[in-house]
């Protein structure tokens, strides 16, 4: 078998064997397939697509190219959770608590962001002491003892995917249907939960740009747990404006740990009640409606609070910052974007407002980059709101006075003032199960 073959056979948009997608993900891990004949394939599949039979085999060969784990040793039912990306989204830190309050098990191995796309790893870095590099016994011990804990995406998990992102990365061949869904649900699988839920983020600040793809990503992955005998579901949720009002690690942390206290922005805690009770339900604790009520108890009990605090300091990290804020690290600089004319806020691009916490220092220009764990964005307002000439719209942190007034540059452009309401898509847009899709718009 050659790669250049299979790349051609691509190219002209036809279907590769099993055979030929086992050669080229075992081929490339081993080294054996140089980095520009993977880089072509990618763009070929990128163009023209894969059938339901590939996208399946890719992922079974990117699944088989690593470790796999064993939660047996953990008793009960075990869930997953998994978004595809967004800005602001910091529901992991609240629908884990909540769910493992309920009894239910929630291991979840995390990333750190990814281009605009704040990552759950770094939003918990900030926590002074917090670890996230914990050993596997360790990780067993928690979700066993305590229902749940959040850890580093182990290295030894899907090595193909590892190498296979860093060169979708840098060749925009990152937005593929096939390619995204092989790519995490290799991950999700070899992690070996029971049932996966996933968040499949739709709009400016997702990948999945409109409803069609995020729903036709939603129904690929469904049907990738399904085939692998793991109950899976799919929401379908609106990112084309930040989710709640903070982007940037601790401020996040923050935002989070006010909506386990019973406060926070009403998207935020809608959509983490929402993501909790269909955990719950993929767990066979009963009818949505049952488990969203679990899930709100679950907060409004201080329970869900108190877990969460529980697994911060399990896994090292120093609890009084969730009760005192101001003992987290702060920003040097913070600055207040003020309105410039009056109306209604039309437009928070989520997009460029996870471009503006990038520059401010929330996220990485460059792999490996250090972040500054404070900086970032704070939203007084939210979509559809009235504003006054002058009014603040939003703070921006930074510990780098420069990058203050770069990232009010970009932010301004994200913010869009019109004269007249302008209808905004709903939080939650889909639910895809294996009996089929429901659409709320
Ligand atoms: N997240 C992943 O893990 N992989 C992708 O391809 C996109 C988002």
């Amino acid at each position: 078998m050659r790669m250049y073959d299979i790349i051609e056979k691509k190219k002209n948009g036809k279907e590769l064997s099993k055979d030929e997608i086992k050669f080229f993900i075992d081929g490339f891990v081993k080294g054996n397939i140089a980095d520009y004949q993977m880089s072509a394939l990618l763009m070929a599949i990128c163009i023209n697509g894969m059938t339901s039979e590939e996208t399946s085999e890719l992922t079974k060969a990117m699944l088989e190219s690593g470790e796999k784990i064993d939660l047996s040793i953990v008793p009960g039912i075990k869930v997953d959770k998994h978004s595809t990306g967004g800005v602001g989204d910091k529901t992991t830190l609240i629908v884990l608590p909540i769910v493992a309050v309920c009894g239910i098990y929630a291991p979840k191995m995390s990333g750190k962001g990814l281009g605009y796309t704040g990552g759950t790893i770094d939003k918990l870095e900030s926590i002074p002491g917090f670890k996230a590099s914990i050993d596997k016994e360790k990780f067993f011990r928690l979700v066993k003892q305590i229902g749940l804990s959040i850890t580093n995406q182990s290295g030894s998990l899907v090595p193909a995917d590892k190498k296979i992102y860093a060169l979708r990365d840098v060749t925009a061949t990152v937005e593929s249907i096939p390619l995204i869904a092989s790519s995490i649900m290799s991950k999700k699988l070899a992690l070996g939960a029971d049932c996966i839920l996933l968040d499949v983020k739709s709009g400016s600040g997702a990948f999945m740009k409109d409803f069609d793809s995020s729903l036709k990503l939603a129904e690929t992955m469904v049907k990738l747990g399904e085939l692998s005998g793991k109950e899976t579901v799919a929401v379908i949720t609106n990112m084309n404006s930040p989710l709640g009002s903070a982007v940037g690690n601790s401020l996040e942390v923050i935002e989070a740990s006010e909506t386990l206290k019973g406060k926070g922005p009403e998207d935020l805690k809608k959509l983490s009640v929402y993501l909790a009770a269909n955990m719950l339900y993929l767990a066979g604790k009963g009818s949505i409606s049952r488990c969203k009520a679990m899930a709100s108890d679950a907060i409004e009990s201080g329970k869900a609070f108190l877990k969460f605090k529980q697994m911060v300091s399990e896994q090292g990290g120093n609890t009084e910052v969730l009760d005192d804020y101001d003992k987290f690290a702060q920003a040097k600089f913070c600055k207040e974007i003020v309105s410039t004319n009056e109306g209604y806020i039309n437009c928070l691009d989520a997009e460029k407002c996870g471009m503006a916490s990038v520059i401010l220092g929330a996220g990485r220009e460059k792999k490996d980059a250090q972040i500054d764990s404070s900086a970032g964005i704070v939203f007084n307002k939210k979509i559809g709101d009235y504003v006054h000439k002058g009014d603040i719209i939003a703070k921006i942190y930074s510990s780098d006075s420069e990058k203050l007034y770069v990232g009010e540059d970009v932010l301004r452009k994200a913010i869009k003032i019109t004269q007249s309401e302008v209808p905004t898509l709903p939080l939650i847009q889909a639910r895809v199960t294996k009996e089929g899709t429901e659409r709320f718009i």
